[in-house]
């Protein structure tokens, strides 16, 4: 195919697409990735559903202007609210993060016997859209219906009549990552608050529905206990991308380590620091776009 060895673009509302960028590199190595963080007008998590399209659409025809093969709306938020536009108007495919994290989220969950219960934690966005719960209602039906010709013991209105859906909204955990506020109490305080409704539910699994979640999953884990599975959605993302890529044939070629480039639109040198900390590597290469 001939966009083979064009680049992957990926975006965000800033740096927390990040975590989805270091899950894509760890199993796509040869790939060439170009990242946009719109980190000046970060967050997305409490703004109107008009506006985060808006901004969407500006990045994706940005990335789309540097040909890509393909676009990955890395921010939860942006998944959420304006993956059926951008699919609409975008030349090349659009992968979002909810669709992964909700698939591997029922296919636990359908592992286990009696109440099936997901949780999900998010922006207020991201929450408010439910995007995660009709997602999920929907892989869940799609599951069992193929379950079910697999094996006479599973049925589909038995699932979904059993399946409860919590999501919960974690508006501080963003600003508490992007202070760097990793070993600190009140990180360790905030998280049992929000969590302590979900807690209680025992649930099956918890869907990390938020780009920044990930670096706190050490101490979410420990709040939530060894019975939850915790999914990361990001981690899922990187999975149905990379059998995409397979699938059609659209692997570039080589066994060259993939280019690396990224975008911010306001200041690179704190992209730089705390965006270094996130994939665990210094960044370089980065440039500054003025969408007015
Ligand atoms: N990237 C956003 C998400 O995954 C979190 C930060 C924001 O609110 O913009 O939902």
């Amino acid at each position: 195919m001939k966009f083979n060895n064009s680049p992957i673009g990926i975006f965000d509302s800033g740096l927390g697409g990040l975590t989805v960028f270091k899950e894509i590199r760890k199993i796509l190595p040869f790939e060439d990735l170009i990242y946009f963080g719109d980190t000046a007008r970060v967050p997305y998590g409490n703004k109107s559903k008009e506006t985060i399209i808006k901004y969407s659409s500006e990045i994706l025809n940005f990335l789309t202007d540097k040909k890509i093969k393909i676009a990955i709306v890395a921010c939860n938020t942006s998944s959420s609210l304006a993956l059926d536009y951008l699919r609409k108007i975008s030349p090349v495919p659009v992968f979002g993060v909810i669709e992964p994290g909700a698939q591997k989220a029922v296919e636990v969950s359908m592992n286990i016997s009696g109440r099936k219960i997901i949780a999900v934690i998010g922006t207020s966005a991201t929450v408010k859209s439910g995007a995660y719960s009709k997602t999920i209602k929907e892989k869940a039906r799609l599951l069992c219906g193929i379950k079910k010709v697999e094996t006479t013991n599973v049925s589909n209105i038995d699932f979904n009549e059993n399946l409860k859906i919590i999501e919960k909204s974690c508006p501080l955990f963003v600003p508490l990552v992007e202070e760097g506020f990793l070993n600190e109490e009140i990180t360790t305080n905030i998280i049992k608050y929000y969590l302590a409704s979900v807690v209680k539910e025992e649930p099956a699994c918890l869907v990390l529905g938020c780009t920044h979640y990930p670096i706190l999953k050490d101490f979410i884990e420990k709040e939530i206990g060894e019975n939850t599975e915790i999914i990361d959605s990001g981690v899922e993302t990187a999975r149905s991308v990379k059998n995409y890529l397979e699938e059609f044939g659209m692997l570039k070629s080589g066994t060259e380590l993939g280019i690396e480039t990224f975008f911010v639109s306001d200041d690179s040198e704190r992209f730089k620091e705390l965006g270094g900390k996130f994939i665990g590597r210094p960044i370089d290469n980065v440039y500054v776009v003025d969408f007015s």
